[in-house]
């Protein structure tokens, strides 16, 4: 029936990577058979054995195709904490890859703008390392990355990169001023308002809290890019992930099936339904 979908494959942590004071970054070896490729967008169920499960995006490289599942969590509750926190050579449960992703495909030939908040940078970063690796196939990529603080930037090493990657245009923000920061201060959607982008050719990508989704998409709107053409990744609490339960409920939606990437003309009249 549907014991196998229940059933987390054992994976061992390879590597850990702290990213911020409660923040890192993990790669998982499958000690059976690897998981299905994913797409940039898609999440797993991972389970911290004797603790919980929670979902969590992927957070790697698309192109990879060694079986390796890069995640990075936020430690927020007992579970997220466990896995955050898993050292090298623990051993943990993946089920996946669920729900909808980003479809970057779908967008060649056009301009993508991806818009993250905090660790909503995660989910987007598969985007951007698979636009960089399909270049030519787009046209302007711009990534604008707002955070707390600069301590609170996830991928430091690798952002610092991209904003000296004339392929990518970077925007880095963070929402207070910091000492050693010289950057910009103030919310992701002020970048976003001064782009002078083409709306017709424009695909956008959106990860953050809600909020910063729904003002960053009314920007984009105001701009006049196309609510189809806009992108988020919703966040519900998730039991199954492969809608049995219910749990990620949102309007006619079941998250873990219809998301949690979805157009904003389907996410607008969603995003005021409080969170059960
Ligand atoms: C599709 C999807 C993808 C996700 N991808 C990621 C990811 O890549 N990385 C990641 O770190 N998390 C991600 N999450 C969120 C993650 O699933 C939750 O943070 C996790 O379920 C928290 O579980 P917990 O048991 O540790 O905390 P809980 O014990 O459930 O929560 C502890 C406290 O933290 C608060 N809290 C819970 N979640 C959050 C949150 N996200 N931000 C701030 N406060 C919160 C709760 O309200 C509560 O007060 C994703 C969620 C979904 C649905
Ligand atoms: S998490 Fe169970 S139906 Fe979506």
């Amino acid at each position: 029936m549907t014991g196998d979908l229940m059933l987390p494959a054992r994976h061992r942590v390879s590597h850990r990577w702290p990213e911020t004071a409660d923040c890192a970054t993990i790669r998982l070896e499958p000690l059976r058979d690897p998981l299905p490729a994913f797409a940039p967008g898609q999440f797993t169920m991972l389970y911290a054995p004797g603790v919980g499960e929670v979902a969590i995006s992927i957070s790697g490289d698309p192109s990879t195709v060694d079986g390796t599942v890069v995640q990075t969590i936020r430690n927020v509750g007992a579970v997220s904490r466990a896995l955050s926190q898993a050292r090298p050579g623990s051993v943990l449960g993946v089920r996946g890859p669920y729900g909808t992703g980003w479809d970057l495909d779908s967008a060649a030939g056009r301009d993508l703008v991806i818009v993250a908040g905090g660790v909503g940078l995660a989910p987007l970063r598969p985007i951007v390392l698979g636009a960089l690796a399909r270049r030519a196939a787009y046209g302007r990529v711009v990534l604008i990355a707002g955070a707390r603080t600069p301590a609170d930037f996830l991928f430091g090493d690798q952002l610092t990169g991209w904003a000296g990657n004339p392929d990518l245009e970077v925007h880095l923000t963070v929402d207070r001023p910091a000492a050693g920061w010289s950057g910009p201060v103030g919310f992701v959607t002020e970048p976003l308002a001064s782009l002078d982008l083409d709306p017709a050719r424009t695909t956008a990508f959106l990860c953050g809290p809600e909020p910063m989704m729904r003002f960053s998409a009314r920007v984009l709107q105001r701009a006049g890019v196309a609510a189809t053409d806009i992108r988020v990744s919703l966040e519900r609490n998730m039991k199954c992930g492969v809608a049995l339960c219910g749990h990620c409920q949102l309007g006619e939606l079941l998250v873990c099936r219809d998301g949690p990437v979805v157009d904003y003309s389907v996410a607008e009249p969603l995003l005021t339904v409080p969170e059960l």
